[in-house]
């Protein structure tokens, strides 16, 4: 059997079909389509968090058509907002033509600080601190033996002096430590927490902050897509034409951050709904990306699209800090179910597909903006759910869809209407 992610006509299937389909896609247990199912118990919600009262459910569709280094890629993405998996499932179609995504990354290095107030002699401090350099990476080991086991442990100390804040000067020791398939966090945390009362000593400073930071610029994943302009060739429309509006679009939000910010929540649209649905920090990453999208002083588009002769290429990079071990990935059965269905085996692998998928996300969004508009395919989708709301079921779903659309009049009061009369029809 050829094992390809382009599975046509797969949101027509009903949704027990498409279960049985992922399943024999990704050899799901029965614990795993019960996990799909039913998603979180209780009494395991009570665990996770405070005070539970309850549980809050996402829906989780499949981003289809992927090809990510030459592989069929099924992405899970935990959304509320409709058209975000039908778009990138209709881009991640699109940039087939050209053979798909190209993804890399850095190694999964976190950076830790401290903060060290009053110190006495800010160079003298620096000096002391890197000749320790080789001792406090150690004790950082020593904190972290099996993280050390695993492949990962301390890589570097270095020291910056903040001559002007509102608290005064102060000094900021960076822990650089490879986390390997974890976020990190607890890790970080516990690392700079161990090694604070000795950089206290060296720096003669007094430690206030011990804690990760989120702009994890030494954690970076990145994508390129390349894709004949003639694939954008559509109804009537020049394919060209289609590739240089994306190219004028991106240009948009690289100038001006009111279409900046919009732009890249089109990315993180898809971006989040892989850490959502694989249980992983999403606040994280978005601080992440923002601060990111702001490294030259203005807040700008995180992609660069840019024709090529006749093909469009796409490229997204940014910091990225995700894990498949620990955390809520571990905990959360529907995360260990789309861990399962992505069939990775490293946290790199992870933040590669996510940033495929955010590069997907904004290629479908600005085709759309630079065609027919972003309203229609919306309407397509809204005119689906309001038809569910109006109470139809199976087939009947898209035939009042498709009439709500055509009629240009997505109103449950007159979903209802047809309804009634689909089912008259039909002698119900
Ligand atoms: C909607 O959730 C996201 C878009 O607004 C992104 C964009 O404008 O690029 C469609």
């Amino acid at each position: 059997m050829v094992r390809t992610s382009r599975i046509p006509g797969f949101y027509k299937r009903s949704l027990e079909e498409r279960i049985r389909l992922v399943a024999e896609w990704a050899g799901l247990d029965d614990a795993d389509i019960a996990a799909l199912r039913e998603s979180l118990a209780l009494a395991q919600a009570d665990k996770m968090i405070e005070n539970v009262v309850g549980r809050h459910a996402l829906p989780l569709g499949l981003g289809l058509n992927f090809i990510i280094n030459g592989q069929d890629v099924v992405v899970p993405m935990a959304v509320e907002e409709p058209s975000v998996v039908a778009a990138v499932s209709n881009a991640a179609r699109i940039a087939r033509a050209g053979g798909g995504f190209l993804t890399g990354s850095t190694e999964p290095i976190m950076v830790g600080q401290i903060q060290v107030l009053e110190v006495p002699d800010p160079r003298a401090a620096m000096a002391a601190l890197e000749g320790a350099r080789e001792m406090l990476l150690r004790r950082v080991d020593e904190i972290h033996p099996s993280l050390v086991r695993r492949g990962g442990g301390a890589r570097d100390i270095r020291a910056r002096f903040l001559s002007h804040t509102p608290a005064g000067p102060m000094l900021v020791v960076h822990l650089y430590l490879d986390v390997r398939d974890a976020m990190g966090a607890n890790l970080v945390n516990t690392a700079v927490e161990g090694i604070a009362p000795e950089v206290e000593r060296l720096t003669g400073g007094r430690v206030n902050l011990r804690i990760l930071s989120n702009y994890t610029t030494e954690r970076r994943a990145w994508a390129v897509v390349r894709i004949p302009a003639d694939a954008f060739s559509e109804k009537g429309a020049q394919g060209i034409q289609v590739a240089r509006g994306i190219v004028e679009a991106n240009a948009f939000a690289w100038a001006d951050p009111y279409r900046a910010a919009t732009h890249n929540k089109g990315i993180m649209n898809g971006i989040d709904a892989v850490a959502i649905a694989t249980g992983n920090d999403w606040r994280a990453i978005e601080a992440a990306a923002h601060a990111w999208a702001a490294r030259d002083g203005q807040y700008r588009a995180l992609t660069e699209w840019y024709m090529m002769g006749d093909t469009l290429v796409g490229k997204l990079e940014l910091p990225l800090a995700v894990g498949i071990v620990g955390g809520a990935t571990k905990v959360h059965p529907t995360a260990r179910v789309a861990l399962k269905i992505l069939g990775v085996h490293r946290a790199q692998e992870l933040a590669e597909i996510m940033v495929a998928v955010g590069l997907a996300q904004n290629l479908a969004a600005l085709r759309a903006l630079a065609s027919e508009g972003i309203q229609r395919g919306h309407m397509r989708m809204h005119a689906r759910q309001v038809a569910i709301a109006a109470g139809a079921v199976d087939d009947e779903i898209d035939v009042v869809a498709a009439q709500l659309a055509e009629e240009g009049n997505v109103r449950e009061s007159r979903a209802r209407e047809i309804l009634r009369r689909i089912r008259g029809m039909s002698g119900d």
